[in-house]
């Protein structure tokens, strides 16, 4: 499609019908990750640069709005200067810029979204702002030749979704958590049995050690396509409370609470992609990173659905999946005045 370059009237071809080779320099800063990438037709990464606050957050045991706002600052020039360096192109070899507008932190996108549009008004491109959901989809596409339609699961510190993806610009969510979001639920038990921030990958990582019939979690009854995961989420504060004055055996329960999480997950999932007829499924967001979600949702392989899923580093947050979205035209935001939100 035709894109507005920003200081002359010229319109630039981007995305798959343009007939030549796009590089799309986009930048991701929605919560504690501030990343930049250069990715050639939304599939072939050329640059990734990814600079994490994991280490300042650590001490406070969560993200520090403000001071993660901060830190963007500091990062966001080194990021891009890397970007270029690590593709050995220059600004003007750049078909378009894009950048995340919402949902994350307000302060933080502000930082990488106004980077993005400076980039663009500086070199006359065209700008693309991005959603950060539909960008988590679209890491789908790097490394991959994968293409609509399929089902995919969502998983990330703020959102739990299973959506229909028919196409690359439409998608319907046919169910959500009408709670905590799996992330959310991996953080809040990693902290209740005293694993530092973040605790998603470390409980991940216990979990793989323990027994998972160990101990016998509710599965939420919430119907349809949604999830609830803050039953499950009281039942293991009874059961951490219940060993008080007593070893607590955390792997077991490390593994008792990902064995319930991902059978919730996999059974819904398997569900929409039975009744939709697809033959294909995709899983997306940092928590699609988890080894035993994984597992679980590439057992539909046995029964021939393609399933995919992002490189590790494709599945937390980065800026290539922002450039695949943005070169895709995944419901993508093209006015240089688009403002940056926090809720999806
Ligand atoms: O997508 P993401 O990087 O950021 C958001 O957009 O939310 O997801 C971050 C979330 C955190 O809650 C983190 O604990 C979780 O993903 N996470 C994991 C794993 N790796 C990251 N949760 C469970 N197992 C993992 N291996
Ligand atoms: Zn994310």
């Amino acid at each position: 499609m035709d894109r507005k370059c920003l200081f002359s009237e010229k319109n630039i071809k981007v995305g798959p019908e343009s007939g030549y080779d796009n590089y799309i320099m986009a930048i991701e800063s929605s919560c504690d990750e501030t990343a930049c990438a250069i990715v050639k037709n939304g599939r072939e990464v050329i640059a990734n640069v990814v600079a994490s606050q994991i280490k300042t957050h650590e001490k406070f045991g969560g993200v520090i709005p403000e001071i993660a706002a901060r830190e963007h600052m500091d990062a966001i020039n080194i990021v891009i200067q890397e970007a270029f360096g690590q593709s050995g192109l220059k600004p003007n070899d750049i078909t378009a810029f894009a950048g995340t507008v919402g949902p994350g932190l307000v302060g933080c996108l502000l930082v990488g979204l106004n980077a993005a549009k400076t980039l663009a008004l500086v070199h006359d491109k065209p700008f693309i702002g991005v959603n950060h959901l539909n960008a988590h989809l679209c890491a789908n596409y790097i490394d991959t030749d994968i293409k609509p339609p399929f089902m995919a699961l969502l998983v990330s510190g703020g959102h739990t979704q299973i959506i229909d993806v028919e196409s690359y610009s439409k998608q319907t969510i046919l169910g959500e958590t009408i709670d905590d979001a799996v992330g959310e639920a991996y953080d809040k038990v990693a902290r209740l049995i005293g694993l530092p921030y973040p605790g998603g990958p470390k409980l991940d990582k216990l979990a793989q050690i323990g027994n998972p019939n160990a101990f016998e979690l509710p599965i939420s009854k919430v119907g349809g396509y949604d999830f609830s995961f803050s039953g499950l989420k009281t039942a293991v504060l009874r059961l951490v409370k219940s060993f008080e004055g007593k070893d607590l055996p955390v792997n077991d329960i490390c593994a008792s609470f990902q064995e319930c999480v991902s059978k919730t997950l996999a059974r819904k999932l398997h569900k929409a992609l039975k009744e939709k007829g697809y033959n294909q499924v995709v899983i997306a967001g940092g928590v699609a990173a988890n080894s035993e979600i994984r597992k679980k949702i590439f057992e539909f392989e046995k029964e021939g659905y393609r399933v995919n899923a992002p490189a590790m580093k494709y599945c937390t947050d980065n800026a290539a999946m922002v450039a695949s979205c943005a070169y895709f035209n995944t419901n993508t935001y093209d006015n240089i005045d688009v403002e940056v939100f926090s809720r999806a």
